[in-house]
Parts: structure tokens; sequence; C-alpha cells
């Protein structure tokens, strides 16, 4: 197949030459940009905030912070009193080093404020993405035993803290009265607060992040992150990102996601880039409001809102002035060469795709400003990664064979553990010295890596990873299911949607309504986008003779596709 290569436009990039870069690059030389390369004390907080006050920086906007009621900036100097501050009050409560301290709110610049404020204390930060619903918080704050969480007055119904006996601390944000026993109100005891702390310092291998991610089995999985992962925001930051002193980088992403961490908090602020948060939900409009009002010269977003956009029309790009923009990126799901075509046209540059996952704590595979891009691949490793093709035994597979994306071991923000369940780690690294990433791909004669699927049943919908397991196990709880198993099926927007087959309980009886109630009840007891938007009831589901269902039956079913093997299948 001729793949068209659309190549870079001349300018002054951070990385000039890619295949220079891959053949001399070293990690260890990346570690001198750091404080702690010369004091030895690490603290990711620090080195993203407080480092800058000691330069020019000191009074940059750090934050640029607007939803539909609010509209503030921060310096880096006040982000470093405020999670002082912050840092100060967990501290009173005798919170520590490595405790789990959660944040479970809509992006503010409390949620920010929260975020570094827990990790200068050398806590670990879990993100809670503000659409779980109770079932989905109480998995991960009982799994990950954390001692406090911070929240709203709106989403603390969620949080059913009768049933976490490890946590001992609620801190509501906006609370206006009545606060109960354990709870603590933020604006409160941030004014008490002393802007003077003194930052823990950690280990480069100590604990900082803990994203919880779904598998295709069990319980969704704590990824655990160190602060040496700072190594790789850092860099990818600057040779992916292209951040410059003058940048105003905006990543639409949510931090309940990794990518709105590693992304949305670290690259930025470790490089002392200026970071624009919007809040609330999407609309064309207001994006690209967002891009005019802020000037905003690169942009970090995904393909399903890419894709949105697209769908909106190329008329209302017309009535902002976008020009600020210099640099497009995208994650999360595959970049369909569409999109590309489109972004060439109304924004006149590249979308740059870009590879990682939770796991992997920072970007792999991408497409840098100063190489070309081939429409539709995710790029090339980045330098310090080796990433290959293996077949089912871990042997490397020559170009162009389709295979099992791995990546060799070792880079900086690689995961570190999975939260009390060594033996999951473990699945990752089965083939000694690699971590397989659960995608299948291939890579070109050109070097070139192409997404080809998930090997797994893990669904990504509008760039979000969904457990089929999770939602069949919610699915399972309404009163007129039997079973269910939940599949993605493929959709132009979203990437993939979910769809929940369902055989129902004796005395139910298929119906819009029943339907309806079924989708109403994952929504409210799990959460919304993980709510299947197609269910079909079936008398019975294929399962295998252990009792296990097929998905990937129900998946070739739905696709009109051969079946395959069905040895294993019930009869
Ligand atoms: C998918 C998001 C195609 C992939 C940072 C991966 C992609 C999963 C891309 C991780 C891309 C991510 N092209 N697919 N550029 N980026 N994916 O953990 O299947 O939410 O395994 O991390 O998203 O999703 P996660």
């Amino acid at each position: 197949m001729k793949v068209e290569l659309i190549p870079p436009t001349e300018g002054r990039f951070n990385l000039q030459n890619y295949e220079e870069a891959y053949a001399n690059f070293d990690w260890a030389d990346v570690e001198k940009q750091f404080s702690w390369y010369e004091t030895g004390k690490v603290n990711i907080a620090y080195e993203a905030i407080d480092r800058h006050l000691q330069t020019e920086r000191k009074d940059k906007i750090a934050l640029l912070y607007s939803d539909a009621t609010r509209d503030e900036r921060y310096t880096f100097a006040q982000l470093s009193e405020l999670s002082n501050k912050f840092g100060n009050v967990l501290r009173s409560l005798g919170i520590a080093k490595g405790d789990r301290v959660f944040v479970f709110m809509p992006r503010s610049p409390e949620l920010y404020v929260s975020v570094l404020g827990t990790l200068k204390i050398g806590a670990i930060v879990g993100p809670l993405f503000e659409a779980f619903m109770e079932a989905a918080v109480r998995d991960r704050l009982e799994d990950s035993e954390a001692v406090a969480i911070v929240t709203t007055p709106a989403l603390l119904p969620r949080v059913p803290v009768k049933d976490l006996p490890a946590l001992k601390h609620v801190i509501l944000v906006g609370a206006t009265d009545g606060l109960e026993e354990g709870q603590i109100s933020y604006e409160t005891a941030m004014a008490s607060a002393s802007p003077e702390l003194e930052i823990e310092w950690v280990d480069r291998e100590d604990g900082m992040l803990l994203h919880y991610t779904s598998g295709s089995t069990g319980k969704p999985k704590g990824v655990l992150h160190v602060h040496n992962a700072m190594i790789q925001h850092y860099q990818t930051g600057k040779w992916v990102l292209d951040l410059q002193e003058d940048d105003i980088y905006w990543c639409t992403a949510d931090p309940g996601w990794v990518t709105g961490t590693a992304y949305g908090i670290f690259a930025p602020w470790l490089n002392g880039a200026t970071n624009v948060v919007r809040g609330g939900r999407f609309k064309p409009e207001e994006w690209y409001d967002t891009i005019q009002k802020y000037k905003v010269t690169v942009w970090y977003s995904a393909p399903t809102s890419f894709r949105m956009l697209m769908g909106a029309g190329d008329e209302i790009v017309k009535r902002f002035d976008l020009s600020s923009l210099r640099h497009i990126l995208s994650v999360g799901e595959p970049l369909n060469p569409e999109v590309v075509y489109w972004g060439m046209r109304v924004f006149r540059q590249r979308i740059h795709d870009t590879w990682w996952m939770t796991e992997t704590g920072g970007q792999l595979i991408c497409n840098y400003k100063c190489m070309a891009i081939k429409p539709g691949s995710m790029g090339k490793p980045f330098p310090g990664v080796y990433a290959a093709i293996l077949d089912d035994q871990g042997n490397e597979l020559p170009p162009n064979r389709m295979g099992n994306l791995a990546i060799r071991t070792g880079w900086p923000s690689m995961m570190r553990s999975i939260w009390k369940n060594p033996a999951k780690y473990e699945e990752y690294f089965r083939f000694p010295g690699w971590y397989v990433s659960g995608d299948s791909a291939y890579k070109d004669e050109d070097g070139y890596f192409w997404f080809q699927g998930r090997i797994d049943d893990v669904i990504n919908t509008s760039g979000e990873r969904v457990g089929p397991f999770e939602v069949e196990s919610k699915l399972v709880e309404h009163p007129a299911v039997a079973e269910a198993g939940v599949i993605g099926k493929p959709d132009p927007v979203r990437g993939e949607i979910i769809k929940a087959f369902i055989s129902l309980r004796a005395g139910y009886e298929p119906s819009e309504e029943l339907m309806e109630d079924i989708r109403k009840f994952v929504k409210e007891g799990f959460a919304a986008h993980a709510a299947p938007r197609e269910i079909e009831f079936l008398d019975k589901l294929p399962k295998t003779r252990s009792g296990k269902i097929m998905r990937r039956v129900l998946k070739a079913w739905e696709l009109g596709l051969p079946t395959g093997d069905l040895s294993t299948m019930e009869d």
C-alpha cells in the first residue's frame, strides 16, 4: 500500500533530527536537568513547581483556569504556596509519606493544588474521574486503602465512607455548611494553613501516583507510578509536545485519566510552560473559544474530540481565530487518516499521533514535529525506547508482520507495580526483558508503527478504557439480568461504543423500557461513560464449557465475521 508522507514544516523544534537523537540518546543525561541531580533531594512536585521560583519563571503564569463560572490564573509562586498549604493541611491530619490520598472532583484549581500538595508530603495521589458512581469509587478506595479523599459536596454521596474502614478524612471543596465528623472544609483548612512547608524528599523509586485502569478480567488494577517518571514526562514534554518558554499549552484530558496527569500536570510544569485547564464538558464552540481566548499554541487532545469537532463542521472553525496554534497532538485511540487530513485543511497543520498507556506512564511511540508523518501510523519510538513486534513465543518479528506490540523494559516512567497484585503485574512481562502492551501492531520497513487493535477484550470508547468485566458485573446486579456479555462495537465517532448482550431472568420480557432502565442502572450505579449505548437481548449467551462468556463470539456475530474456533463452546 502506498502511503502519503506529510513532511514537517521548517521550524525551530526542540528536537531537530529524530534519527540522530535516537542513536545518541541516554536517559542519564536528562537527569542533569533536575535540581536533584545536584542536591540528591527528589520530589516531582518540587521539580514541577517550586524549582521555577529560583528563576524568572517565578511570576510566570503556570495555570490558566476557566469554566462556566470561574476565570482564574495562578503563577508558579502562587501554586507553590497553595500546594504548600495543602501539604500542611494533610500533615495536620497525620497523613504522611506513602499514604494514599484520592482526588475525586471536576477539574478546578483546587484539584491541581490538591495533587501537588499531596505529592509534596510524599503521599500517593489516586485520581478518580468525576463520572464514577459509588461502586466504582468503592472498588478503588477499598483496594488502595485510601486514608483521605478530596471531593465536593455534589460527589460526596458516591463515596461510601461507612464501607471504607481505612478512609479517615473527607476534605470537601466548596462545602457551605453542616460538616459531619471526619469531614474537613478545604477552604477553612487552607485559610489557616502555613504557606511554609518542609517538602518530603523521597527516593526516585517511591510511589507518587496510583491510576486505576481496566483489564479484560477482574476488578480494576491500581497502576503505581514513581517519582522517577518525571524524567520521561520532562523529556517527552520537550521533544514530543515541543514545549518552549513562551508556549500556552492545553491538554484537554481530565486528570482522572493518565493523560490528564502525565501531560496535564507533569510534562508542562516540569518544562515551566503555561498550562490551560478548561473545566466543564466538551462543546465545539467552547473549545475553539478556549484556543482563541488564551492563544493556545500547543494542543493535546484525542481522536474522539477531533472527530466531534470535524462533525461540527468547518464553518464554526472560521468564526474563531486559531492562528496561535503551532502544534497539535493526539492520544488514546487510533487517529484516522481522515482526521489528519481534516486537520491539514482547517488548522493548516499536522495532527501528531502519540501512543502510550496508563501502564507506560508516558509517551513511547510518537510522531515528532521534525519527522515526516504517515497518516494512520502512531509514529516511531521515543529516543531511549526500544519497541518491537513479538510473536506469541516472544520472538521479534520482521517488518510488516502483525503481532504483540512490546517495549524493552527500563524506560523511566514504566509502572512499578500493580497495587497488591504482583501476579497481574507479572502478566505484562511474560517474555523476559519485555513489557507486553496487549495491543497488536506492525512495524513497516521505515520503522513506523501501525496500531491494529487490542489483543484482549478491553474496550476503548472515546479514548476511555473500559473493562467489559466491570460493566458485566454491574449489569448482572440488575434484577432482570441473568447474564451479560459486553463488547466494543466499532463506531465512527467514538472509536467503539459499549454494546451489551443480555439474557433475562425468568419472568422478564425484552422491551424498550427495560433497555432504558438497564442503561440507567449502569449509568447511575457505575459510570455514565461505561453504560452500554446498545443492548441486545438473547435467550442464551455463547459460553465456554467452563461457563465463561465468549465475548469474541459475540463480537464476531456483531460484525458478521466468522466465529473462529468454537471447540471450547458449550453445546
Ligand atoms: C489505546 C491512554 C491507537 C491502546 C494514554 C492502548 C491507542 C490504550 C493510542 C491505553 C494510539 C492509546 N493509537 N491506540 N495513538 N494511544 N491507544 O491506558 O489500545 O487509557 O493500549 O492510556 O489505548 O489506554 P490508556
